[in-house]
């Protein structure tokens, strides 16, 4: 097995990145994306893909239902008038959580669905309790098959379709947000979403899926309404993924952190308020564009720490949750005491251990409470990604450490975010990538 690790020179503090990053489209817009395209009775062309492992077992998991995929380089044509099961793949689904959004279009389009517990990023319990009770109250019935450690939930619906009904969201959920609108799609009737998730992925989805047939409205408030129709049609049309703000905002407390003049291009600063509104009141100065952000290393100002800040992570437009392990490093440099309260998931601030080893004073007060004191300078250590936003927030933590730090378990960097030591080496981190065969 081919074991891949990064090898990271720190710049031990020092504000030297220069350059232009330039941001791809957003993984959690491209993954719903696909999907979607089992809606359509036409082939869907979709853009500005990102080139990750995610969107690559997206496209397996499409593949072995039936579709035809053609990934090539940013676009992707996927057509899904041959599919021929309606069984997600479980190797595949328990390494992709997206995976629990395909149950939406395939109950629309087919009627029936079987998945087993979706997997992804470890970082705390994930359940699928508002997936299950959305489908039931639009008419589907529900099995689950227990095989030793194995569970496959099996939904399929009762009558000739899925009803549409109102659904209120206990929790606001991205996925379940998007799984019902699809469904919703293909139902008859009406689907309300109430309490819906406001994320712009979800809104550039609905616009997509309204550009081509769909009646969606609300989508972006916290009222989702769906008036049922039949398949979509792309009729040769694109639906171009938003920029990945996630990854623009990852470089953008880099460039906070270690930038001397540095740009981050094709990115949509509208959708990353929080983080700029924090970074600003925390002390960094960050320009904002219509379509790029920067950060320069003002003279005069040079020797200018940021200072501690308390955080909340929330559903958008809060601070997002995916921005949360980034920031606690960035907080690690900033003078004074911040408290980070991570609300969404309870295993999501464990890889600050790591951090801990590495000389950054974090104290745990609960799962979802850290008190980080700063500034602590950092040395490189020997570093485990855990899953894939603290796998980045591992990298930016040794590019701003003294000495050189090795990150392993790159796949789960690789898995959303696209070639980051090629966009690293650009802006002059020294970092390698090293393939071991083990
Ligand atoms: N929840 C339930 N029951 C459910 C579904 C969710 O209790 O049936 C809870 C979750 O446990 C969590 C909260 O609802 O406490 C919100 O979770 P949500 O469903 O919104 O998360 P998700 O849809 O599984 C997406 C992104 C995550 C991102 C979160 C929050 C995708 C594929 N994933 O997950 O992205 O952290 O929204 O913004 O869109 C990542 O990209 O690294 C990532 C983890």
């Amino acid at each position: 097995m081919l074991k891949e690790h990064f090898l990271i020179s720190g710049l031990a503090g020092k504000k030297k990145l220069t350059g232009t990053v330039s941001i791809p489209g957003a993984k959690n817009a491209a993954l719903k994306a696909m999907a979607a395209s089992i809606l359509f009775k036409d082939e869907v062309n979709i853009t500005n893909v990102p080139n990750i492992e995610d969107v690559s077992r997206t496209a397996d998991l499409l593949t072995e239902l039936g579709a035809k995929v053609a990934l090539r380089g940013h676009s992707c044509r996927i057509a899904t008038n041959d599919i021929h099961s309606t069984d997600l793949a479980s190797e595949i689904s328990k390494r992709l959580r997206a995976s629990i959004v395909f149950a939406g279009p395939l109950m629309g389009r087919f009627g029936k669905v079987s998945f087993p517990h979706p997997g992804g990023c470890v970082i705390g319990e994930r359940p699928i309790d508002l997936f299950l009770e959305g489908f039931q109250k639009m008419g589907a019935k529900l099995s689950v098959e227990n095989e030793g450690e194995r569970t496959r939930y099996m939904l399929r619906v009762t009558g000739k379709k899925l009803r549409g009904t109102e659904l209120f969201f206990r929790i606001q959920s991205v996925t379940g947000t998007e799984t019902f609108m699809m469904a919703g799609v293909l139902a008859d009737g009406e689907t309300i979403i109430k309490n819906a998730a406001l994320e712009p992925e979800i809104t550039a989805l609905a616009q997509f899926l309204n550009a081509c047939g769909a009646r969606i409205e609300g989508a972006g408030t916290t009222t989702i309404c769906v008036k049922g129709g039949g398949l979509l049609s792309s009729r040769g049309g694109k639906f171009e993924i938003p920029p990945d703000r996630i990854d623009a905002g990852s470089f953008l407390i880099l460039a906070a952190l270690a930038g001397k003049d540095m740009e981050i291009t094709n990115c949509n600063p509208a959708h990353l308020e929080s983080l700029i509104d924090l970074l600003r009141s925390s002390g960094s100065a960050v320009s904002v564009g219509k379509n790029y952000l920067r950060v320069r290393d003002i003279p005069g100002m040079k020797n200018k720490k940021p200072h501690a800040i308390n955080v909340k992570t929330h559903e958008y437009p809060g601070f997002p949750t995916d921005l949360q392990a980034p920031l606690v490093v960035y907080l690690s440099q900033a003078a004074g005491e911040s408290m980070v309260f991570e609300t969404i998931f309870e295993g999501r601030l464990n890889y600050t251990e790591s951090l801990r080893r590495m000389g950054a004073d974090i104290v745990m007060m609960d799962p979802h409470r850290v008190i980080v004191k700063g500034p602590t300078a950092l040395s490189g250590k020997d570093l485990e990604s855990p899953d894939l936003r603290a796998g980045l927030a591992f990298v930016i933590a040794a590019v701003i450490a003294k000495g050189d730090s090795v990150i392993h378990n790159v796949y789960n960097i690789d898995r959303g975010y696209e070639r980051i030591e090629e966009r690293l080496r650009a802006i002059g981190v020294s970092i390698e990538r090293v393939s071991i065969l083990d």
